[in-house]
C-alpha cells in the first residue's frame, strides 16, 4: 500500500528546492510523497505552474497503480500537492528549509550566485546541497562560507522511477552532513551509493562516454542507429538503447557534459567531442523535447 507518507528523518522537515525543471520538480514530488514540506522555487511563476501540473500528472499516474479506493487516490494526490508551496524568490523559498537542493541549469556562475544567496539567507544548519550531473562540488562551493555543510545530491531522470540516488561527497563535507544527506535518500526511497567530487560521479562518468562510443560506432558506420540500440536493449538488457537514451537525456545535455570534460582534461580520448552529436545540438534538434534528434518524436 502507497497511502503512507512518513519521513524517518527527525532533522530533515522543510526541503527548498531551487529550480523547477524535469529534475526539480521530480525531486519536489518524491520529497513531498516522502511527507515532507517542500518550497519550490524559480524565477519564472510560468515554470512553477508547469512544474506542478507535471508532478499532479505524475501523482495520479502512480496513485492509479496502487490499492485503494478513488477517493484515497485522489486524496494521495491532494495532501501531496499540499505539501509544496512555489515561490519566485529563492531567498524567502530557503529560509525555513532543513535541506536545499539546487536543481538550477548546469551553469557554474549561475550555481555560484545562488549558492551566495542561499546561504545568506538559509539557516545557519542548512545542509546545502546541488544536484549537479557534471561540475565539481568543490567550484560550486567556492564562495561559500561553511563548506563542511555542502554536499551532491544527485537525482535521475525521471525522479519518481529512478530507484537511484548518488550521494557525493566533497573533501569539506562533514561526516555528519553526509550522513543526514544517505538518510534523507532513504527516507525518500531511493537506493543510495557514495562517491567522491570527481568528474561524473559513478553513473554519468560510465554512461556518458558510453552513449558517446555508440554515436563514435553510427559515425564509422559499423552499424545503423537502430541496430546499435537493439543490440543493447536486447544483448545487455538495457530499458534503452544509447541513441534512444541519449535523446531522453538531452543531445545538448550530454554536449554540455563531455565539453566540459574535454575542457578540464584535453589529453583523455575518452571526452573526445563528436561532429555529429556537435551538428544535431547546432540544429536545434535536443532529443525528446525539441521534438527530434537522432530520431523523430514528431
Ligand atoms: N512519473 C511516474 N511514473 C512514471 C513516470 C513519471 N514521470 N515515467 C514513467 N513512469 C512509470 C510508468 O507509469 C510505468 O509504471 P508501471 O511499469 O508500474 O506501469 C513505468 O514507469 C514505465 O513507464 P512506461 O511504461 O511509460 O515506459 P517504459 O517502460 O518505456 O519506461 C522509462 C520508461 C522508465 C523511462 C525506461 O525506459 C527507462 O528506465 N529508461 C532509462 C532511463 C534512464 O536511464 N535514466 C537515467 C538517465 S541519466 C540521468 O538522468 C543522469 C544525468 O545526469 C544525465
Amino acid at each position: 500500500m502507497m497511502f503512507t507518507t512518513k519521513c524517518a528523518i527527525q532533522n530533515i522537515r522543510n526541503v527548498a528546492i531551487v529550480g523547477s525543471g524535469l529534475m526539480g520538480s521530480g525531486i519536489a514530488q518524491v520529497s513531498a510523497s516522502s511527507g515532507l514540506n517542500v518550497v519550490l522555487s524559480d524565477v519564472k511563476q510560468d515554470s512553477l505552474d508547469k512544474a506542478m501540473k507535471s508532478i499532479n500528472k505524475s501523482l495520479t499516474r502512480i496513485a492509479k497503480k496502487q490499492n485503494g479506493s478513488d477517493k484515497e487516490k485522489a486524496d494521495y494526490v491532494t495532501l501531496t500537492m499540499s505539501r509544496i508551496k512555489t515561490s519566485t524568490n529563492v531567498s524567502t523559498a530557503v529560509t525555513d528549509a532543513d535541506l536545499v537542493i539546487e536543481a538550477a541549469i548546469e551553469n557554474i556562475e549561475l550555481k555560484r550566485g545562488l549558492f551566495a544567496q542561499i546561504e545568506q539567507s538559509a539557516k545557519k544548519d542548512a545542509i546545502l546541497t546541488t544536484n549537479t550531473s557534471s561540475l565539481s562540488l568543490e567550484d560550486i562551493a567556492k564562495g561559500l562560507d561553511d563548506k563542511t555543510r555542502f554536499g551532491g545530491l544527485h537525482f535521475f531522470n525521471p525522479v519518481p522511477v529512478m530507484k537511484l540516488l548518488e550521494v557525493i561527497r566533497s573533501d569539506h563535507t562533514s561526516d555528519e552532513t553526509f550522513a543526514t544527506l544517505i538518510k534523507y535518500g532513504t527516507a525518500i526511497g531511493k537506493t543510495t551509493v557514495a562517491c567522491k567530487d570527481s568528474p561524473g560521479f559513478i553513473v554519468n562518468r560510465l554512461l556518458i562516454p558510453y552513449l558517446f562510443q555508440a554515436i563514435k560506432m553510427y559515425e564509422r558506420e559499423d552499424a545503423s542507429m537502430t541496430d546499435i540500440d537493439a543490440a543493447m536493449k536486447l544483448g545487455a538488457s538495457h530499458p534503452m538503447g544509447p541513441f534512444e537514451l541519449a535523446d531522453y537525456v538531452g543531445l545538448d545535455t550530454c554536449k554540455f557534459i563531455m565539453d566540459g570534460w574535454a575542457a578540464k582534461y584535453p589529453d583523455n580520448p575518452a571526452f573526445a567531442a563528436s561532429p555529429l552529436l556537435d551538428a544535431l545540438v547546432a540544429e536545434g534538434k535536443l532529443g525528446r523535447k525539441t521534438k527530434e534528434g537522432f530520431y523523430s518524436y514528431k
